[in-house]
């Protein structure tokens, strides 16, 4: 079977872990987490990074965290309608006005003109891109934008560890960016995210709204701080909350993965490049393919569009090759969104990859061999479809 998805930690890994265990110092949150976001700002090459639970979190995380700092003009964000659920729904639980944007139709990523249209008739404060697939949005025409409409802009970047653009990883492209260590993705801690970024106000307000909203894991600055604003005194201290906060926390089991993981980065990106090079060279022009700018594209799987989906889905399934939709196709045809507004939402371009889009298997694993297969048995069954 060639498989979407194999398990990146190695049985080494796990006797190093279990070995590990019973001398480990503590294994809630501890020095491994602090080792792991340090290791792992400086290969983003951002200031800080903030290691979550999940890359859901880490986007409840930023969302929560730009409200509460008072980041936000209103409580309106732009999110793009190829994504993932949770990219959109912490702002439907903290009460935003969610508006969907359809996408580009070649990198996937946000339709700027749509955007700009947005942008013009809604003032909002928020947009959350997503790399989709690994492929960076266009982001000097999004700069643009944003700026002048005075948008913040944060990354959704959990399908986009070590893809490069413009000298920066996905991750340093916004305010904030939002990781995924989940089976399956780039790197493994069994479940896992990050946030990483440049801001050392969202920083904190992030290392408190993770654990219950209290001061323990802040800089010594903002915890002096909040203190003496509420005059509390240090015992006190203990158990003061200064945000409505989370459970959010990982623990240094995930961290001791995470750092051995990351090793392993830059032999996984040449892989995953090397084969995304591949399929475009075996499909040819017949089909389309997604495709974008970068320095390094770290490609999480091979995303094209058919006319005969279902087809295409059985005919590999029977000879051992595992496909799925294009993510969540459109999030204004998912039954959440349907019951919320009462109806589908159609946009073009994202109503075409609800129904015909689909990838194919990228990763680490996935040999050159196993590549050139994969195409073979596509185009004895695939009908090419184009936007
Ligand atoms: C774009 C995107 N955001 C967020 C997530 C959620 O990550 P997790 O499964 O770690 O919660 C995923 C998961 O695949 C994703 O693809």
């Amino acid at each position: 079977m060639i498989r979407l998805a194999e398990n990146t930690i190695s049985q080494e890994e796990l006797v190093n872990l279990s070995n590990w265990i019973p001398t480990a110092p503590q294994l809630t949150k501890g020095p491994l987490v602090l080792e792991f976001e340090s290791q792992f700002a400086q290969y983003i090459g951002t200031k800080h990074c903030v290691m979550v639970n999940s890359g859901s979190s880490a986007n409840l995380l930023m969302a929560y965290a730009l409200l509460e700092g008072g980041y936000l003009k209103n409580k309106k964000v732009v999110v793009p309608a190829i994504s993932w659920i949770t990219t959109l729904s912490p702002f439907i639980q903290f009460g935003f006005e969610t508006l969907l944007c359809d996408c580009d139709s070649q990198n996937l990523g946000i339709n700027t003109q749509m955007l700009e249209e947005i942008f013009i008739k809604e003032k909002p404060a928020l947009l959350i891109l997503v790399h989709v697939l690994a492929h960076i949005n266009d982001m000097e025409e999004i700069y643009r934008l944003c700026n002048q409409y005075d948008v913040l802009l944060i990354e959704d970047a959990c399908e986009a560890l070590g893809t490069k653009y413009n000298g920066k990883m996905a991750g340093n492209l916004a305010l904030a960016g939002a990781f995924s260590f989940y089976y399956g993705h780039h790197i493994s801690t069994i479940e896992g995210g990050a946030v990483t970024t440049n801001d050392t106000k969202l920083y904190n307000l992030m290392l408190s709204i993770r654990s219950h909203g209290w001061a323990r894991d802040v800089d010594e600055k903002y915890r002096q701080e909040w203190k003496s604003e509420f005059e509390i005194d240090e015992f006190r201290e203990y158990y003061s909350f200064y945000y409505p906060g989370f459970n959010l926390r990982s623990t240094d089991l995930n961290a001791f993965l995470g750092i051995s993981q990351l090793k392993g980065m830059d032999e996984i990106v040449k892989k995953r490049e090397e084969n995304y090079n591949l399929y475009v060279e075996y499909l040819g022009d017949k089909y389309w393919k997604q495709t974008s700018q970068y320095d390094q594209l770290s490609s999480f799987a091979f995303g094209t569009i058919v006319e005969n989906r279902l087809e295409v889905f059985k005919y590999l399934k029977e000879h051992g090759i595992e496909t799925r939709p294009l993510i969540c196709g459109s999030m204004g045809k998912q039954p959440f969104w349907i019951k919320i507004n009462n109806g589908v939402t159609h946009l073009p371009v994202a109503d075409v990859v609800h129904d015909y889009g689909l990838y194919l298997p990228n990763h680490l694993y996935v040999s050159k061999d196993d590549v050139k297969y994969v195409c073979e048995k596509f185009m004895e069954v695939a009908i090419p479809k184009f936007f």
